[in-house]
């Protein structure tokens, strides 16, 4: 008998075909998952990549309750297009402290992956108060009102401690300091030296360019960090180290 017809047994009968899938899934999947549990790391620990800053912790909460993620991902593939209109390929180790993660699965709008440092904090104050005033075909809605709401950080100490509960490394230092640090980011001439050693390469900056902290300038914040921690100039992947 060819091993054809021996494969023709196996088609005829519905239960041996049946007991046999189930033996080659098993097989497949136990040689795809096992080896996960053996491995310390799955992500590859890449400089630059850091827990975020209290102001930008809190810029992430708001970019995830105004349903940003709807029409924005945060994912930008290896593919030649992408490379060329948003910059380096996202890697694993940028969205490791995302917790969700904000890869997205809609593009209404751009990926915002690494807006980060494209456009001046001004910019984006008036494109959330109206998108259409920079774009004119723009379909972004209005987040004008953003501004208009202060905010105090008085939250954001157990925003970080829910965090690190779920693996993000922030120190006992961290989190005594979240309420200053929140603070300090938005004022320039505060004492901000503790900050920026927490969090290295954080921006200090009037963000909304008014008094007070608002939701404009958590977001902002968020924003202009996003895809600036990895320096491209001098990453390698492993592949090719
Ligand atoms: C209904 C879909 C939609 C929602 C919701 C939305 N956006 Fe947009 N966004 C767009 C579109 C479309 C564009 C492109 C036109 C423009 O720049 O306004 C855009 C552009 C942007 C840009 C400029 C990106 C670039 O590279 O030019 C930023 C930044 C941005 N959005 C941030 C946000 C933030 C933050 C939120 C949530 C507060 C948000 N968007 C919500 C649709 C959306």
């Amino acid at each position: 008998m060819g091993i054809l017809d021996k494969h023709k047994v196996l088609e005829k009968n519905a239960t041996l075909l049946l007991v046999f899938s189930f033996l080659v899934v098993t097989v497949g999947g136990i040689v795809e998952i096992a080896p996960l549990f053996y491995l310390e790391n799955t992500i590859e620990e890449v400089e630059g990549v850091r827990p975020y800053s209290p102001l930008e912790l809190t810029g992430r909460d708001i970019y995830i309750r105004e349903g940003c993620y709807v029409c924005h991902s945060q994912m930008i593939r290896p593919m030649r297009d992408e490379v060329e209109r948003y910059g380096h390929y996202s890697l694993a180790a940028e969205s490791m402290y995302d917790h969700p993660f904000q890869w997205g699965s809609k593009r209404t709008g751009p990926d915002l992956a690494r807006v980060g440092g494209r456009y001046s904090d001004e910019w984006h104050v008036d494109h959330l108060r109206n998108p259409q005033s920079v774009v004119p075909a723009s379909v972004m809605p209005k987040y004008g009102f953003l501004e208009d709401k202060l905010i105090e950080g008085e939250y954001v100490q157990d925003l970080m401690k829910t965090h690190a509960l779920v693996g993000v490394p922030y120190t006992d230092e961290m989190i005594e300091n979240a309420a200053a640090d929140f603070k300090v980011q938005a004022d320039p001439w505060g004492d901000y030296d503790g900050l920026v050693e927490r969090y290295p390469g954080a921006q200090v900056r009037n963000f909304d360019g008014q008094p007070g902290i608002s939701e404009a300038d958590a977001l902002i914040a968020y924003l202009q960090m996003l895809g600036t921690l990895v320096d491209f100039s001098t990453f390698e992947p492993v592949a090719s180290r």
